[in-house]
């Protein structure tokens, strides 16, 4: 059960979380989003959260998976109100809010590109963006978020390479104060975005990121090379050294972080 009062007492926000579409069990919280959006049901700043959600949509139309009354899976829906060239740093900034949060649990929280959660070497959590177009405007994004929380195993296939925040911190972890923390966090970053630089939103995710220096694989001119991740740029778009050159790579088009 996930009380949503406790959830409104902790937040800090102007309008992230003040509305919120609670339910037992859902398919997917960002499917409910699309939904209530064409229904026009739902306003910016509202989230979508479930104790159970059983069809929950991953990246690169991969599935997420969650254990009933043990995960966050919910969606920030938002109007956005900054400039389309900055979605890349949404994305990144989110991650950002997402690992702040959990290293308030003085627990080593980190990214990997281009916004997977980690603690130590093991995935926690994802965020998967969508958006809501009208005559090929952007109308709303949904942002999806799913953490592992009070998790005590994981299928045999992906125990090796998954874990949660209460595994990690060897006790249970009150979820509705972690998706305060959350909001309270994403509401601030979001609004930078308004702003001219984003410089602040760049360092703290390089600071947070942790494979700087490492090699990764990535297609280029439609073959797999290899070359070694450096940083992000202001558009928040990776910086790949590729020989003596420096080569700019989107978010879709780096596919695997290789560990020496
Ligand atoms: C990933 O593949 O790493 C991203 C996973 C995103 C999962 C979240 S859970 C809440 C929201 N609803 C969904 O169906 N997916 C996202």
């Amino acid at each position: 059960m996930l009380f949503t009062q406790l959830i409104k007492v902790n937040l800090k926000t102007k309008s992230f979380g003040k509305v919120i579409e609670y339910f037992q069990k859902l398919n997917s919280t960002n499917k409910e989003a699309f939904d209530l959006i064409n229904e026009n049901k739902i306003s910016s700043g509202s989230i979508i959260i479930t104790d159970f959600q059983y069809d929950g949509k991953g990246r690169n139309n991969k599935k997420w998976f969650a254990s009933s009354g043990k995960s966050i899976t919910f969606s920030l829906v938002i109007k956005p109100e900054f400039h389309p060239k900055k979605l890349n740093l949404l994305s990144l900034a989110v991650g950002i809010s997402i690992v702040n949060t959990i290293k308030k649990l003085n627990l080593n929280a980190s990214l990997k590109w281009p916004n997977d959660i980690f603690i130590k070497e093991k995935k926690c959590g994802g965020i998967l963006i969508e958006s809501k177009i009208l005559q090929n405007k952007i109308k709303y994004l949904i942002i999806g978020i799913g953490i592992n929380v009070n998790e005590n195993e994981f299928d045999s296939s992906i125990q090796n390479i998954t874990t949660s925040l209460s595994i990690e911190k060897k006790s249970p972890i009150q979820r509705e104060l972690i998706i305060a923390w959350i909001l309270n966090e994403l509401e601030l970053l979001i609004k930078s975005l308004n702003q001219e630089s984003s410089e602040d939103i760049i360092s703290a995710w390089i600071n947070l990121c942790n494979h700087i220096n490492k090699k990764v694989n990535f297609l280029h001119n439609k073959k797999i090379k290899e070359g070694i991740f450096k940083g992000i740029n202001n558009d928040g778009e990776a910086i790949i050294q590729l020989d003596n050159n420096e080569i700019i790579l989107n978010q879709t088009q780096i596919f695997d972080i290789l560990t020496d």
